[in-house]
């Protein structure tokens, strides 16, 4: 990535399903002088993603693209993004599967933030899986997108421990608050 940095900061997008607290906090950490891309447009695949809200509160560009046809949805996706010359994508709580095209054209610029200690745990429910499997630790993931679920190249991890008596739920929040504080430290890693 680093060759894509001169004096400027890198244009980015952030995908959302949902609550969007990552994308609330990747928003925070772009507007410190540190950090090496701006937020510019916001992509959700659903106009009920709460997140929606702090691109309306930052001023930031929102498309909402339906899904129902993965293909025409993301060729709509790749048409705004050249137009707002954006070069980097972080997914946060993105609840889509990219096509192998899409990343294709991507290539070692998407990255995704996943609850559980990748290679462990893929896919949705990590936190009742890593309870279930009486797991000491689980945390989450920073890693690069490609064409297999949750497999990209690994940037960044934080561990996490799994208390006795814990809940999918107590786990989920104590997980999240790390998300916080690594999906910044992963981006800066991907471009230092
Ligand atoms: C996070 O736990 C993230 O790791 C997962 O989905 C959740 C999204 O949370 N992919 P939020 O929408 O950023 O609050």
């Amino acid at each position: 990535m680093k060759k894509l940095i001169g004096l400027k900061k890198v244009k980015a997008a952030v995908f959302i399903s949902g609550t969007g607290s990552n994308l609330k906090n990747l928003i925070k950490f772009s507007k410190t002088k540190k950090s090496p891309i701006t937020i510019n447009l916001i992509v959700s695949n659903t106009n009920k993603a709460k997140g929606l809200k702090y691109a309306v509160s930052n001023g930031i560009e929102k498309k909402i693209i339906n899904f129902k046809y993965k293909s025409t949805a993301e060729k709509k996706i790749f048409s705004i993004i050249e137009k707002n010359n954006i070069k980097f994508i972080c997914l946060a709580g993105f609840m889509k599967i990219l096509s192998g095209n899409f990343i294709k054209r991507f290539d070692g610029k998407i990255i995704n933030i996943h609850p559980s200690l990748l290679p462990k745990y893929k896919g949705l429910n990590t936190h009742v899986k890593a309870i279930k499997n009486k797991d000491k630790f689980s945390g989450c993931t920073v890693h690069f997108v490609n064409k297999k679920l949750d497999s990209g190249k690994i940037i960044m991890q934080k561990k996490v421990k799994i208390l006795k008596n814990e809940s999918p739920l107590s786990l989920a929040k104590k997980i999240l608050k790390q998300e916080h504080k690594l999906y910044p430290k992963a981006i800066m890693k991907v471009f230092n």
